[in-house]
């Protein structure tokens, strides 16, 4: 597979799951440009992403755009992808076999990206990259590993409705922009899991 394209071509005839190939009515790849400095992952295609066949284009992907926007960023300029591409039945969460049988493609989507920054939206995103991890008291920190910067945040549909989580969520956002800059200044990774000075 040569370019993000194709790769999302292939992902949109993804069989793997049974039961959520059976209920799409879309797949959902993930959109953006292929050279986006921020990859943002949130869970899942909610009931709108499945009609659209596009992330975050229901009430959470306004209010994805909205953060967005508190830091000039417009979502064209960003890759936008989730854990599993294909909607849940009724919504429910995502089955551990399916994040399992999903996590290829979102693998090769970051090796083609190469993104400087993975911004995780919610925890089913971040036990991908934080393993063990707990969003309550990660969120808003920032490791660095083989060259990408890993930030957690809480998901944008949460935050919505929960004036605690959506002033974490506006705040976090803020602090992208020092993070990415800050990034550029250090030259060498070191061979441990790097720690921003923003925690
Ligand atoms: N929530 C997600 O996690 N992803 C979407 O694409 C939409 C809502």
């Amino acid at each position: 597979m040569s370019t993000l394209s194709e790769l999302c071509q292939q992902i949109l005839t993804c069989t793997k799951c049974e039961v959520l190939s059976k209920n799409r009515t879309r797949v959902v790849p993930g959109e953006g440009p292929e050279n986006a400095e921020i990859m943002l992952i949130g869970e899942g295609p909610g009931f709108h992403e499945d009609q659209q066949g596009r992330p975050f284009v229901g009430q959470a992907g306004m209010y994805l755009e909205q953060l967005l926007a508190s830091i000039n960023l417009k979502r064209q300029q960003v890759y936008i992808a989730n854990v599993i591409k294909c909607r849940p039945p009724g919504n429910r969460d995502p089955l551990p076999s399916e994040i399992q049988n999903c996590h290829h493609w979102l693998q090769a989507q970051i090796e083609l990206i190469r993104p400087r920054m993975i911004v995780t939206l919610g925890r089913y995103s971040m036990a991908q990259f934080f393993p063990g991890k707990t969003i309550s008291k990660i969120h808003g920190t920032a490791q660095k590993r083989d060259g990408i910067i890993y930030f957690a945040m809480y998901h944008p549909a949460a935050a919505l409705h929960q004036q605690s989580l959506r002033q974490a969520i506006e705040d976090d956002m803020l602090k992208i922009p020092a993070l990415l800059a800050e990034s550029e200044s250090i030259v060498q990774d070191s061979p441990q899991p790097e720690q921003l000075s923003m925690l």
